[in-house]
């Protein structure tokens, strides 16, 4: 079946006048009168919907005209402009193929249902508009990242899911074994021996892919990953997912500013793709969800992000007079509530926090020379708080392993971690952004379950 796509039909429609085509799609509502029926159809293509006009002269009229919302059909018809009416065209139809009728207990009838609702429903919840809309501009962001990336020499490399070190040092991670959780084998000392397991020692999902970034980077220059990632924390927020997707560049002979830089140039370039090509999305969300969105990024588009040292926020948060629930001091790690403040009351817009105390960053972070704080950023947006983490890497051997001693880590198991140090090592730098969190910016839905197709977190894996 040559079947034409609404979003095709909508884009051009006068090259579609009078012409006969064929659309299918799914019912979202019927309108029946004595003399002519009209059918208004979906097919996840455009935010518009299409309305297509059924005539008694229609051999299936009678099964036609009664069916349910959400059924499937293939319409062919010819297209008829109409300038007065609030969609351009619609489909006179000729033959209307009755692919899958839908009876009328189909839980998504016509009537807004709350996001709490549709959560409820993962696998019918993309027949929503919220949620068509959400797929497709996740869809588009991912490949304007891509592009980004592609234009600018970027190697795009693929790091493993299964792996056996703790990227950041933090133990939130999901194991993965093939052993008999009702039968472990167990060594001298009572403890499960993973020599036995399927690779021969301890492996987990992995939480970044940064470390095997930057193996890569100090081969192939400059390159990201773009890859799922998860965590096992038990934080039950609407900004935490157990299985999130997470973009990673790492580059070489490059520091913090370089990273910043990069960081600020792929997100205001992102956002002005999605303004371009995504319109009637951001649009819509900016109706249902979140006034004055579109005006909002296209502010940040187009204004430099702003820039503050973790010691400086720390006495902007002091001095705000604001009650915050976890207190301030300077070594706290920031909450999202002190994110928040700072990045809408403060700067109005995003803005990064860099050089935080190396007691609460990640051990491959390269320590500042004040001896208490580490070449780190985070972006903080509004509306979300911190949307990308990043930090310069440790490229002075002796300070590295004398850090991962102090934190207690096995050094022996990053040997290979090491010797990016020990041969021919470089400065450099990168950053994670995670991909929900941008799209919860980017739509304003108040959800990172709303943003991902089939969302994990702690007690759902539906
Ligand atoms: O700040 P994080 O933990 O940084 C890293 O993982 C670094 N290794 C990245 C790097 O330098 N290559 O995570 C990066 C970003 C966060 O800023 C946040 O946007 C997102 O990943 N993130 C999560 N998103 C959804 N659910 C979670 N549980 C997340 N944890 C982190
Ligand atoms: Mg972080």
């Amino acid at each position: 079946m040559k079947r034409v796509l609404l979003s095709a039909l909508f884009r051009q429609p006068a090259a579609f006048a009078g012409r006969r085509v064929t659309v299918a799609g799914w019912v979202h509502s019927l309108r029946r009168s004595k003399a002519v029926a009209f059918a208004v159809l979906r097919d996840g293509s455009s935010l518009t919907p299409l309305q297509v006009v059924l005539s008694p002269a229609l051999e299936n009229y009678d099964a036609v005209a009664s069916l349910g919302v959400g059924s499937a059909v293939v319409v062919t018809g010819e297209i008829v402009l109409t300038p007065d009416a609030p969609q351009p065209l619609e489909c006179r139809a000729e033959t209307v193929e009755i692919e899958g009728a839908a009876p009328p207990d189909y839980p998504l009838q016509k009537k807004r249902h709350t996001l709490e609702y549709l959560r409820t429903l993962p696998h019918l919840r993309p027949r929503a508009n919220t949620y068509q809309a959400a797929f497709r501009l996740r869809s588009a962001a991912a490949l304007a990242i891509h592009r980004f990336f592609a234009e600018r020499g970027f190697c795009y490399i693929h790091t493993p899911i299964l792996t056996a070190s703790d990227a950041e040092g933090a133990g939130a991670m999901f194991r993965v074994t093939t052993l008999d959780p009702a039968d472990l084998p167990r060594d001298a000392a009572g403890n499960v021996d993973y020599r036995a397991d399927f690779f021969g020692k301890r492996a987990s999902l992995t939480v970044s892919g940064q470390l095997e970034g930057e193996c890569m980077a100090l081969a192939l220059g400059n390159v990201y990953t773009f890859g799922p990632t998860f965590r096992a924390e038990r934080s039950n927020t609407p900004r935490h997912a157990a299985e999130f997707w997470m973009i990673e560049p790492e580059i070489a002979f490059a520091d913090l500013e370089d990273d910043m830089e990069l960081a600020e140039e792929m997100l205001r370039d992102v956002l002005r793709r999605l303004l371009d090509e995504c319109a009637d999305e951001l649009a819509f969300f900016e109706t249902h969800f979140s006034p004055g969105l579109c005006d909002r990024l296209r502010a940040a588009a187009d204004t430099p992000f702003a820039r503050v040292t973790y010691t400086e926020a720390v006495r902007l948060l002091e001095d705000s007079g604001k009650d915050f629930v976890y207190p301030v001091f300077w070594g706290c790690d920031l909450q999202t509530e002190h994110e928040r403040y700072l990045t809408e009351e403060v700067f109005k817009k995003p803005v990064f926090v860099t050089d935080y105390p190396r007691e609460i960053k990640a051990f491959y972070m390269r320590q500042n020379d004040d001896g208490r704080t580490v070449a780190a950023m985070d972006l903080l947006a509004p509306g979300i708080g911190e949307i990308i983490g990043g930090s310069q890497r440790e490229e002075r051997l002796d300070l590295l392993e004398a850090r991962m001693r102090e934190l207690g880590m096995r050094v022996e198991d990053y040997r290979w971690y090491l010797d990016l140090r020990r041969y021919g090592g470089v400065r450099h730098a990168g950053f994670g952004l995670g991909f929900e969190r941008l799209l919860l910016y980017v739509t304003g839905l108040p959800n990172i379950r709303d943003v991902l197709p089939f969302p994990r977190t702690p007690g759902s894996i539906s």
